[in-house]
């Protein structure tokens, strides 16, 4: 599959920004934190339900799935974030920082997806990217 190095890519980085994000639930901080913290909740719900599905997307196409912490911060183009705290702005902005990036990174796997036919990647990318697109929507209100 062509688009298989791509997914185990994106595998990681869903791996590590799941961490990510909980660090930024977890540290938030400010008048708007109920309503911050709930958001970055449903975030990392999100990013966890897709890491289980592109694992089984690699399965699905006869690809064997990255399974460790090891390569995951092998494979990840992401940081991991220092623990600290973080105000409600920096929190919405790191989450602009984080859906821009996985956008992106749909968009580059749906187009070696798409040229090889592999049209469920396809798809699956694509569904993705409105989803993602759809939070960041919500995430450029809130930075407003
Ligand atoms: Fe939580």
């Amino acid at each position: 599959m062509k688009s298989e190095k791509q997914l185990q890519v994106l595998l990681a980085d869903l791996a590590v920004l799941n961490v990510n994000v909980h660090n930024l639930h977890w540290n938030v901080e400010g008048p708007a934190f109920k309503p911050t913290h709930v958001f970055l909740e449903e975030m990392y719900e999100d990013l966890f339900t897709k890491f289980d599905d592109v694992a089984e997307l690699i399965k699905t196409n006869g690809g064997s799935p990255a399974a460790s912490l090891k390569e995951y911060l092998e494979l990840s183009k992401v940081e991991e974030y220092a623990d600290r705290n973080w105000t409600v702005a920096e929190a919405f902005g790191e989450s602009k920082k984080i859906l821009e990036y996985l956008i992106n990174s749909a968009l580059e796997i749906r187009k070696t997806a798409s040229d090889a036919d592999e049209f469920t990647v396809a798809n699956i990318m694509e569904d993705y990217v409105h989803d993602w697109q759809k939070t960041l929507w919500m995430v450029n209100a809130a930075l407003k």
